[in-house]
């Protein structure tokens, strides 16, 4: 029995994770699995029923599971909140912090049958397969913050720290999955300018002594986001610092034809949490229309990393090839010949291939 902590959180997050339990009540039928679900309030709804954006028995519940899933954080409404107070301040980033979620894994891989939904051409995005492994709880979003009044306007600060046993273990995550993948690592940095990214480059090249079997290769950002969008095929694995690996990541989901496909998961922590990388949308929130598919991906990469059910992984992720090689797609990935669906009817779609 797996316990297992939903937080649908915010816009379009409620909607997505119900397909994302609809999708796993099917697998526990499928794999004689079970699963206990208990839902807790997180983000801006926790904030307007709670008053708190993570309030302490949201912490604890997820703690004392055995993984946890979340839907999206944060929305128009709260943006006018104090910095400190915004759900992505106040809830997303504590989240990740208190789990010890320093990895966030998330897989770029473009579904042949997606090709023409990319903007980019078949000949450059076809065969892309990139798995990024972000930094999640370290550099400038964790760094010291500073606002003060100078003459002539105001001062602010973020600050960008990074330390050698930080580098040490999101690098070690990375060359041991390139281990089980094609053996390469990309390491994404700035050492040409910063000085975080100057020991981000030391201590790779130090680790690589360790995993000699792994090629390691070095590229400043820049030549990355361009590199990512001319030949994304020369990437095997890439790790990245925090920011850097949110922009990056963003950028590549174009690679596989949406952000809407693409599934993280993010480790480290006795317990890991399970997120798709798009955002609450709240342009369509509860319209039934947004794609469901990055939240059942992200569930199918719980099944393989937080209990080691690669059967089941494998089962959820064919079903999704599956219903997308019918032709059955969401708005964000709608192309010629193809019928448009519901975030719910991408969901029992899903479910059908998978009992199939
Ligand atoms: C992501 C998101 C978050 C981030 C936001 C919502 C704070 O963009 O998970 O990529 O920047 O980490
Ligand atoms: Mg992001």
């Amino acid at each position: 029995m797996y316990n297992i902590a939903l937080l649908p959180g915010d816009g379009i997050g409620p909607e997505i994770l119900s397909e994302a339990v609809k999708v796993l009540q099917a697998c526990a039928k499928k794999f004689s699995l079970a699963f206990e679900f208990s839902e807790a309030p997180v983000g801006g709804f926790a904030i307007d029923s709670c008053g708190h954006a993570l309030p302490e028995e949201t912490l604890e519940l997820c703690r004392k599971s055995d993984a946890v899933i979340l839907g999206a954080i944060g929305g128009p409404k709260w943006d006018h909140l104090p910095a400190e107070q915004r759900p992505e301040a106040a809830a997303l980033l504590p989240l990740r912090k208190k789990l010890g979620l320093f990895a966030n894994l998330r897989p770029v891989i473009l579904y042949e049958t997606l090709i023409k939904a990319s903007p980019l051409k078949r000949e450059i995005v076809q065969g892309t397969d990139i798995l990024f492994v972000r930094e999640l709880t370290g550099g400038l979003y964790f760094g010291e913050k500073k606002r003060v009044e100078i003459a002539g306007g105001e001062k602010a600060t973020d600050t960008l720290i990074y330390t050698t046993s930080e580098i040490e273990r999101i690098g070690r995550l990375a060359f041991e999955s390139a281990r089980k993948r094609k053996k390469l690592v990309h390491s994404i940095d700035k050492a040409n300018v910063l000085e975080s990214s100057r020991l981000w480059r030391e201590t790779m090249n130090r680790l690589q002594k360790e995993y000699v079997d792994v090629k390691l290769i070095h590229m400043y950002v820049d030549n990355a986001a361009m590199q990512l969008i001319n030949h994304p095929r020369q990437f095997d694995v890439i790790v990245t610092e925090n920011m850097f690996g949110d922009i990056l990541t963003d950028q590549a989901s174009v690679l596989t034809g949406s952000i809407g496909m693409l599934a993280s998961a993010s480790i480290g922590g006795k317990v890991a949490l399970y997120e798709p990388v798009h955002g609450s949308a709240p342009d369509i929130a509860g319209q039934n229309k947004a794609n469901p598919l990055a939240a059942i991906l992200s569930v199918s990469l719980m099944l393989r990393y937080s209990f080691n059910h690669a059967k089941a992984s494998d089962t959820i992720e064919t079903a999704v090839l599956r219903v997308l090689e019918k032709g059955y797609r969401t708005a964000d990935i709608m192309q010629r010949e193809c019928r448009i669906c519901s975030t719910s009817e991408i969901g029992n779609h899903v479910v059908e291939e998978l009992l199939a």
